[in-house]
């Protein structure tokens, strides 16, 4: 059996639309199985384009029934139809109407692309190809139509009807069934129209624009659910005002609606004026949301808002420019959370999200460019590289041109190309020309994948008071790129010296706080250094790349007190920890440097002058931190076995010192999902997970009582976490008890399948195996197989890649059960994989045997045969 074949779409084979579509008239008439829709487009040939003959729309998965050419119904001679797609052999030189009626079974799709049925509601999921699902179409996000939505439905089933942009009509029809029409004046490309009808409630408030334009915001949920929409609905007036301080961006619709549903492959979707959600980024209680819940409701809010300008009104004019949207849009999603919690905490957060998902894939076969070339499946490039590395290299820009340059070049680039379909490009010229700069090796951020390695060295020069420092960049061979050009980085740093920051010069000059690397190496000589300085490189994480400096241990204690840039106090308490880890994973009898754990006594008595900072200090890295680090022949037990080595000595050397955290962080008072709390709330947690690492009764008691009297989910779910990891008689009986508590409520049973798919216990794979059979789990549900499967597989290093190769099976066999239903979310699962061959050899061995049974299979869908050969190849 051979592999599938895949036919790849090239960047270089780009072409302008051989036609324009002016406008798009859907009339849609919803019945559960057999819905009817007739577009009616109107039609003429592109200017820019060489192209001739025939007219090729594009379709997936169609039931074609009819077709009219102005007006006049086509003979079957004039075009050939497919369900993949619709021919018109000979159009007319001057602009004509097309009009098509094809059928489709909204109950049938379980793809959750196109047009398909969540709970009772009819919705749809366009980006990126789901339009041709639901009618032919040219599918292409350089095609922009100006839309007119009509939908007829039975109104008991649908009472409400929702389509992008103003409603300009309605009313009731004969046999109990209405209509709504839909108008929305912005051409756009197909992947943002979106159509709601179902029996859903509302919540209404509004917005008034800073121009003091009225905007009608609506929320829709499921009836029941109206009383979770307070945070969503506050983030997203918010998210309005900060666009329009931050970006002087103001809305553009008289309505903005957002609607949640609870079968979404993805988080959000940004379609005009209509938002479509997960329910898991909408729906938000103290009782039943954790602070992680609340601050990523608060992010997806305004990144699909944010959308509205990067991504809607400016868009991508093919795929392989979605960095141009979406990694734009995390950068200025990030920028909001800043602005509302507390900005180091989100760097960090950020970084570590960059690190563990970014990093990995961009060091393994998956590797990609911000901007790829080439790919086979457009659905498997919404990657951490384009999100996470594509809003870094926006990040970096702003670094190296400054901010004022930059907010002129985003200006410059809102006017420019409104209404407009464009590229990398084109936006980097506007910051070319706003900052008078040639950005011509920058670029190479989006060409060249592969996370580059800074390595720094220093010496001091005690007499002449000079620090040299010489800074080298290398850039390590990728899947089809084992040549590389030097790129350009910015670089913060500082010296740093016992009572702080040294005023150092550089080239006489005061220095600034600022490199830009653009050599393959080159040497800076400070000046005005006194005293032994310690070098403080990348600071805030001025670029996404792997910094390698020899620093001593005594050297990260001065950065830990003494660094002024909270990010690089941060990286030397996970740099120190690391050490101590690498050395524990090579000898698990190595004792504990006791520098360390006085330093983090040192943390948790400051801790109450910024409990969150604290508290990431304080936690560890990851396990799959330490398997990056360590790179290649891992293995994950002995990574876990350190980890806990280290989690155990700090809990007793610390145990007062943790106990006094967790009385000084318990707060009085009703709960707040402010950032403030929210702090506290993590140290406190924090603090309770480690000295329960300790396994003494007293702590596992703190946990229990916490568990009974926590009247948010926050605590609740913490002290959950812990008692189940501690794997005795009460950690069962907080399973039990929560399951009990919360039998009605999908999206908190979501949480306590992950809290038992994450335990680190040869038994987790049959607990795994029989909460599938739990009532509440469904193979069909997105949100189910991630709490459970996804969890399993990305956050569960030992029990995933099990020695005897059980993990893999029992993800792979998952994976081929759901590919045939829904192929995104089992592709989603696959990408577990991507670091497969840094395991140690027996892992490695039998994780390729998985990959190639699974990429053996016949009838895989694109999606999986896609990630299975690339992660082969
Ligand atoms: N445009 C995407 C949603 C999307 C992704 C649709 C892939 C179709 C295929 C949306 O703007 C998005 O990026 N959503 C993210 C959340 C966001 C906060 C990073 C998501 O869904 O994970
Ligand atoms: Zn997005």
């Amino acid at each position: 059996m051979t592999a599938a074949a895949l036919e790849p779409v090239r960047l270089a084979d780009y072409r302008v639309p051989a036609f324009l579509i002016d406008t798009v008239h859907l009339d849609i008439r919803l019945e559960r199985t057999q819905t009817r829709i007739v577009s009616t487009l109107t039609l003429r040939r592109n200017p820019h384009s060489a192209g001739q003959g025939a007219l090729k729309l594009d379709g997936d998965g169609l039931v074609f029934v009819e077709a009219w050419l102005d007006g006049v119904s086509l003979p079957s001679d004039a075009y050939s139809v497919s369900p993949h797609g619709f021919s018109l052999h000979q159009p007319p030189a001057e602009p004509f109407t097309l009009a098509i009626e094809t059928r489709l079974d909204p109950s049938a799709n379980t793809q959750l692309m196109g047009l398909y049925r969540s709970n009772s509601a009819y919705c749809t999921q366009c980006e990126a190809e789901g339009f041709r699902r639901i009618t032919y179409f040219l599918d292409r996000p350089d095609v922009l139509s100006v839309y007119t939505t009509r939908i007829e439905a039975s109104f008991q089933e649908a009472p409400v009807l929702l389509a992008n942009g103003n409603r300009t009509e309605h009313g009731s029809l004969a046999d109990g069934r209405h209509y709504a029409v839909w108008h929305d004046p912005f051409p756009k490309p197909s992947y943002l129209f979106a159509m709601v009808a179902g029996d859903l409630a509302m919540v209404a408030d509004s917005f008034t624009t800073r121009s003091g334009r009225e905007v009608r915001l609506e929320i829709y949920v499921e009836h029941g659910k109206e009383d979770r929409c307070a945070y969503a609905m506050d983030a997203l007036k918010r998210s309005m005002r900060w666009d329009e301080q931050a970006f002087g961006r103001e809305y553009d619709l008289d309505i903005f609606m957002i609607v949640a549903v609870s079968d979404f492959n993805m988080g959000a979707m940004e379609n005009k004026g209509l938002n479509i959600f997960n329910d898991k980024y909408v729906l938000a209680l103290p009782q039943t949301a954790t602070d992680s819940d609340f601050a990523a409701v608060e992010a997806i809010i305004a990144h699909e808002y944010f959308h509205n300008w990067t991504g809607n009104r400016i868009t991508c004019r093919d795929w392989f420019q979605l960095c141009l949207k979406e990694g734009l849009t995390v950068f200025r999603d990030q920028e909001f959370s800043s602005d509302q919690r507390s900005r180091p905490v989100k760097r960090i957060n950020d970084v570590k999200l960059l690190r563990s998902q970014q990093f990995s894939e961009d060091g393994g076969p998956l590797a990609h460019p911000v901007r790829p070339e080439i790919y086979n499946e457009i659905n498997n490039f919404y990657t951490a590289t384009v999100y996470e590395k594509g809003a870094e290299v926006v990040r970096m820009l702003k670094t190296l041109i400054g901010d004022e340059a930059f907010a002129a070049g985003m200006d410059l680039y809102f006017q420019r190309h409104d209404g407009e379909a464009v590229t990398i490009e084109d936006f980097l010229t506007c910051f070319a020309e706003a900052s008078r700069r040639d950005l011509g090796q920058f670029m190479l951020w989006y060409r060249q994948s592969g996370t580059p390695e800074i390595r720094a060295e220093g010496q001091w020069d005690e007499e002449a008071g000079t620090y040299h420092l010489s800074l080298k960049q290398i850039l390590p061979p990728t899947p089809g790129q084992p040549n590389k050009q030097p790129m350009l980085f910015p670089i913060r740093l500082g010296l740093v010296g016992e009572d702080g920051d040294l005023p150092v010069t550089l080239d006489g000059k005061p220095f600034d706080g600022l490199v830009a690397l653009a050599e393959s190496e080159r040497n800076y000589v400070f000046g005005n250094v006194r005293q032994a300085p310690v070098p403080s490189l990348l600071r805030g994480f001025s670029a996404p790349v792997k910094l390698t400096v020899a620093l001593d241990e005594e050297a990260l204690l001065t950065l830990l007190k003494a660094d002024s840039d909270p990010f690089n106090r941060w990286q030397a308490s996970q740099s120190y920890a690391l050490k101590l880890l690498l050395r524990l994973v090579k000898d698990p009898t190595t004792p504990v440097d006791p520098r360390f754990i006085a330093a983090v006594r040192g943390l948790l008595a400051g801790g109450a002058v910024d409990p969150a900072f604290t508290a990431l200090s304080l936690a560890l890295p990851s396990e799959t931190d330490i398997a990056r680090e360590i790179g290649n022949d891992v293995d994950p037990q002995a990574v876990y076995q350190a980890r806990s080595i280290l989690r155990r000595t700090l809990a007793r050397d610390l145990q007062a010192d943790l106990l006094r955290t967790i009385e000084n962080m318990t707060m009085a008072g009703p709960y707040s999902p402010q950032a403030a709390d929210a702090g506290r709330r993590s140290l406190r947690n924090g603090a309770l997970d480690l000295i329960c690492a300790g396994g003494t009764p007293q702590a596992l008691d703190a946990a229990a009582a916490q568990f009974d009297k926590a009247d948010n989910m926050t605590d609740e779910m913490a002290a959950l976490a812990t008692l189940a990891l501690s794997a005795t008689p009460a950690g069962e009986r907080a399973l039990h008890n929560f399951r009990e508590r919360y039998d009605n409520d999908p999206l908190v049973i979501d949480k306590w399948m992950g809290v038992q798919a994450m335990l680190p216990l040869e038994a987790t794979l049959d607990r795994v195996k029989e909460l599938m059979h739990d009532p509440a789990f469904s193979l069909h549900n997105p949100n189910r197989v991630r709490a459970l499967i996804g969890t399993f597989c990305s956050a569960n290093q030992t029990q995933f890649n099990r020695a005897d190769g059980e993990g893999y099976r029992f993800v792979a066999d998952i994976i081929l059960a759901i590919d045939p239903k829904n192929p995104q979310l089992a592709a989603r699962l696959l990408v577990a994989f991507k670091t497969w061959r840094s395991l140690e050899q027996g892992r490695r061995t039998l994780a390729a045997a998985t990959l190639r049974d699974i990429a053996r299979r016949p009838g895989l869908s694109r999606d999986v045969a896609d990630i299975a050969q690339r992660s082969l190849a």
